[in-house]
């Protein structure tokens, strides 16, 4: 018997994305380092890396993505029940970045206005977002969250040794999503999220390390089987729920991919995996050769159209994929908001590209070095356009300041003097005493 699952809908009603100004742009990078620029550009996919400022960390970009989603949707502190964050960049082996976001928004919304919010930090490398967004969201399905939303935030600073094959994927940001019921950007599909989890050392960061331990090649092969298991796993429950009816095919029943993106071109090998396992099993699936039996069985040109279209990589590349890359290339990883980030980068490349995506599918294809990956789907709400205005990722990216190298290698050692860029309407780092306290303060829009 299908299993049928029905009830409310609920998911991402809106977002908000923090960037650091700071940027290293990929020609600079590629001749300081004596990389050919080619490498990055498609090798890689780079364009630019998103560096902190001397000022910020993980807390105010945190803090600043909250309270850009709060002013945005006119929330006030009594209409959030739960502000959740999740990050691999922790300040404090005990003090949740959440302590520190709430005391930064409460300069602003006054002492005690956030006090009735639950939430935690949560770790799981780069997947812990979609763990964080999942709690968030079953919590309402479960009619647990006392009728208010909820905040799920996702920052991270990638940052890697210098002169390491990992440096040229850099990148820093936050990612703050508003769920709630009836959302305008995406509902999350119930029944078929499915996941994977073993003991790797991929990529880790020891405690005390300021940057983490890479094993790159073999980061590459985790990262690929475990979403193409989790993406099994989803594909089995997609069709025992009947949310997609027949396994012929099933990628045409897909409109987009949001991977997580440590760099763009990690998309395009995720898809290549995913589309080889797809098609070897539509091949075993049939002893006659594909075309006379899907003409003897289906009957459908369109659908075998489809199908043959799967062998071609590249178109399905170029549909489902490429829109959602804009936002690491131009940023690079930020780890645990990296899949959001994708999200944004399909809803803001759509919009300038005048497609109309309400109603379309997007699977979330979640992956953290340790290593687990966690796929799960939505569909693109009619508001999605209301809740993006001008953009999502757009207004995140304006006003960026491209620094030099030396500039750049400053902030990575923590030896500049003072921050590069101009800053309004967020939240800074003012310093840390001697107890290890850190201090923040907002600077007003000006
Ligand atoms: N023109 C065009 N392409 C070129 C080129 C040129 N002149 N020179 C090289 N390339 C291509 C290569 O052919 C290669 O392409 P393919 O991958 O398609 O084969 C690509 O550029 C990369 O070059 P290398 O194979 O030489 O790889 P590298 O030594 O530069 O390392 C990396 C790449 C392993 C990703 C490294 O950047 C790294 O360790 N990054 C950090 C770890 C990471 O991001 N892992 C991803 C999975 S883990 C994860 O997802 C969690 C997370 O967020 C960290």
């Amino acid at each position: 018997m299908p299993l049928k699952i029905r009830g409310m809908n609920a998911g991402i009603d809106d977002i908000a994305i923090f960037i650091p100004k700071p940027y290293v742009h990929y020609m600079d990078f590629a001749a300081a380092r004596g990389i050919s620029p080619e490498k990055l550009e498609k090798g890689i996919g780079v364009k630019a890396m998103a560096i902190p400022d001397s000022d910020e960390d993980t807390a105010t970009m945190a803090a600043t993505a909250c309270l850009r989603l709060m002013k945005k949707n006119n929330l006030s502190p009594k209409d959030i029940g739960r502000i959740e964050i999740a990050t691999e960049c922790g300040l404090d082996q005990s003090k949740a970045l959440n302590s520190y976001t709430i005391g930064m928004l409460e300069q602003v919304y006054g002492k005690w206005a956030l006090a009735h919010c639950g939430g935690r930090e949560s770790k799981f490398a780069c997947v812990s977002g979609s763990w964080a967004l999942r709690d968030c969201w079953t919590e309402i399905l479960a009619g647990e969250n006392n009728g208010k939303a909820s905040i799920v935030v996702m920052s991270d600073i990638a940052k890697y040794d210098i002169g390491s094959p990992g440096e040229y994927t850099q990148g820093a940001g936050a990612v703050a999503l508003l769920v709630k019921e009836s959302p305008r950007i995406i509902s999350l599909d119930r029944g078929v999220a499915s996941w994977v989890i073993s003991d790797d050392y991929d990529f880790y960061r020891p405690h005390g390390h300021k940057t983490p331990v890479v094993n790159g090649k073999y980061s590459l092969d985790c990262y690929v089987e475990q979403v193409a298991r989790a993406f099994a796993g989803f594909k089995r429950k997609a069709l025992e729920t009947r949310l997609v009816r027949t396994g012929l095919n099933f990628i045409s029943a897909i409109d987009y991919f949001a991977f997580h993106l440590p760099f763009p071109k990690m998309g395009r090998k995720a898809l290549e995996r995913i589309l080889a396992e797809e098609y070897v099993e539509e091949k075993m699936a049939f002893e006659a050769p594909l075309i006379s039996y899907l003409r003897e069985t289906h009957g459908d040109e369109r659908a075998i159209k489809e199908i043959l279209k799967l062998k071609n990589s590249e178109a399905v590349f170029r549909q489902k994929v490429e829109p959602s890359v804009l936002g690491c290339a131009h940023v690079g990883n930020i780890y645990t908001g990296s899949v959001f980030l994708s999200l944004a980068s399909i809803i803001d490349n759509e919009r300038l590209e005048r497609k109309d995506i309400a109603g379309k599918r997007i699977v979330f294809l979640s992956y953290g070095s340790g290593s687990s990956a966690v796929v799960y789907s939505g569909v693109i709400g009619k508001g999605h356009a209301d809740a993006a205005g001008k953009g999502i990722l757009m207004p995140a990216l304006e006003n960026r300041n491209r620094i030099s190298i030396e500039q750049y290698e400053a902030l990575h050692k923590g030896e500049a003097k003072a921050p590069v860029a101009e800053k309004r309407g967020q939240f800074v780092l003012e310093g840390v005493d001697g107890n290890e306290r850190r201090n923040y303060r907002f600077i007003e829009y000006g």
